[in-house]
């Protein structure tokens, strides 16, 4: 789908990934970008920098894991922005410092309703108003950990396996409602949810893997998030970003 003069939801944009998908999203000329984060203030700043890309931001205090805020912010960005082409379901969050299973069962609860069930309830209301918008274009945030057993993020893991199979199961939605639905799995990325896995930073099983790759960005992350939604063939799509082993 081409990106110009399109209206955008991208949830988890206060910083990190989301930020970055943005603030992409702006410089390629989309329309309207809608902010939805329950991180209210950050989100704030990432719309300057949307602004300052040319695009118009909305910044939406939305929570992910609630059906009611997650349809408030989607039907005020049809009936606002007369339109919704694009949605980036990327709020993420892990287990932090409490490795599995001391993690609290509220905590892992959590866990699923942000990553997994967020992400099926966005995908759900988002549907209608693409395809009275004549079609869009859905990328999910998995991770790599979809696939490596990640035992202290056992949660995180599981949740993220689920993300891959629900974008797979999505395909019929092209046919159905024009909307393709496809994921990107990233590797490490230097965001804020690697340095929350630990008590005062990386969480010490991470710091040994981080020491041995190079780190991505979220800019990376974000410019396969723009290729996914401009290749008309991406419905079902799951796409890792891998990290490389670090250079000597
Ligand atoms: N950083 C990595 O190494 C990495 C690797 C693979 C996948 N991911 C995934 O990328 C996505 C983005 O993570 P990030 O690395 O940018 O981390 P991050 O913590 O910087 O960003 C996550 C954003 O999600 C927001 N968020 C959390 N709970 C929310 C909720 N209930 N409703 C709305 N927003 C909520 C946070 O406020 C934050 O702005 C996540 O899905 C994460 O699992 C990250």
């Amino acid at each position: 789908m081409e990106i110009t003069d399109k209206v955008a939801i991208v949830t988890g944009a206060a910083r990190g990934i989301g930020r970055a998908t943005a603030v992409a999203l702006a410089e390629a000329g989309a329309r309207a970008i809608v902010l939805a984060d329950i991180r209210q203030e950050l989100s704030e700043e990432t719309a300057d920098l949307v602004r300052a890309k040319g695009a118009e931001p909305m910044a939406w205090e939305t929570d992910v894991a609630d059906l009611a805020s997650l349809r408030r912010v989607v039907e005020e960005t049809e009936r606002r922005h007369r339109g919704l082409h694009i949605l980036h379901n990327n709020a993420g969050i892990g287990e932090g410092a409490t490795d599995w299973p001391e993690v609290p069962d509220e905590r892992a609860a959590s866990i699923v309703d942000v990553n997994l069930r967020g992400v099926i309830l966005g995908t759900r209301l988002a549907l209608e108003p693409m395809k009275r918008s004549g079609g869009g274009a859905i990328v999910n945030t998995a991770s790599g950990a979809a696939f490596t057993p990640l035992p202290p993020q056992a949660v995180y893991a599981a949740t993220k396996a689920g993300v891959v199979h629900f974008t797979r199961s999505c395909v019929p939605l092209l046919e159905s409602h024009r909307v393709a639905v496809s994921c990107v799995c990233p590797g490490l990325v230097t965001t804020e949810l690697v340095q929350e896995s630990g008590p005062g930073g990386p969480a010490p099983w991470l710091q040994q893997i981080l020491d041995a790759v190079e780190m991505l960005t979220p800019e990376d992350i974000a410019a396969q998030v723009l290729d996914l939604i401009r290749n008309p063939r991406s419905a079902g799509e799951v796409v890792t970003v891998a990290n490389q082993p670090r250079k000597a």
